[in-house]
């Protein structure tokens, strides 16, 4: 019997639900949550092992889903949009992400994609874009994000973090690891993002 991730769903819902922001509550009301499952094989990347430390720096609200997460880590097929050509081998080796829905994901959903990533400590994710929107809320604390042409600001646990149609951003890791929360609608839902930073960009 393959592993039925229906509670990790309930979990990603019951966090989501709980979050305080109107743009949140917007796309969580739009999602379909009677979903389909997608059978896809278990695919564990060398990121996860940041997931234990992950879990600890989780604020309490997080920590039901994340806790799940942590526990079914190898049974989940996870991915990389990027390959070593494109940002090196380091970023490769601290990089995965989880699709939970979409339209690759665990469920099925053809509107709206969303899931979780994962960077490893002192990780450069240079700027890029997507035609998507996205909405992202760091589960942990301590990376700075930056936006459009603005500066790098450290992003606490919990923030909504929100990135319209086609906007830069870019993420820098600093001493623990990122695990992200992320909602993409209104665009491709498996798109590679157009890169226009690099590896440096951050650091110096
Ligand atoms: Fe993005």
């Amino acid at each position: 019997m393959p592993t039925n991730f229906d509670e990790l769903l309930d979990r990603f819902h019951a966090y989501l639900r709980g979050v305080d922001s109107a743009l949140v509550q917007d796309a969580v009301a739009r999602i379909g949550w009677n979903m389909p499952a997608r059978a896809l094989a278990p695919r564990p990347l060398g990121c996860l092992r940041h997931l234990d430390r992950a879990t600890e720096l989780t604020p309490p609200d997080a920590r039901a889903l994340v806790h799940l997460l942590a526990q079914q880590r190898d049974e989940l097929h996870w991915g990389q949009t990027y390959s070593e050509s494109d940002f090196g081998k380091a970023f490769i080796d601290n990089y995965g992400w989880l699709e939970m829905f979409g339209t690759r994901g665990h469920f099925v959903n053809d509107a709206v994609a969303a899931g979780l990533l994962i960077l490893g400590p002192d990780i450069v994710y240079p700027d890029h874009h997507h035609v998507a929107e996205e909405i992202y809320i760091p589960l942990t604390g301590g990376t700075d994000w930056r936006m459009g042409e603005g500066g790098f600001r450290k992003r606490q646990a919990g923030e909504v973090i929100h990135h319209v149609s086609n906007v830069n951003h870019a993420m820098l890791t600093g001493s623990e690891p990122l695990l992200a929360l992320y909602i993409w609608r209104g665009g491709p839902l498996a798109q590679k993002s157009t890169i226009t930073g690099t590896a440096m960009q951050g650091r110096g």
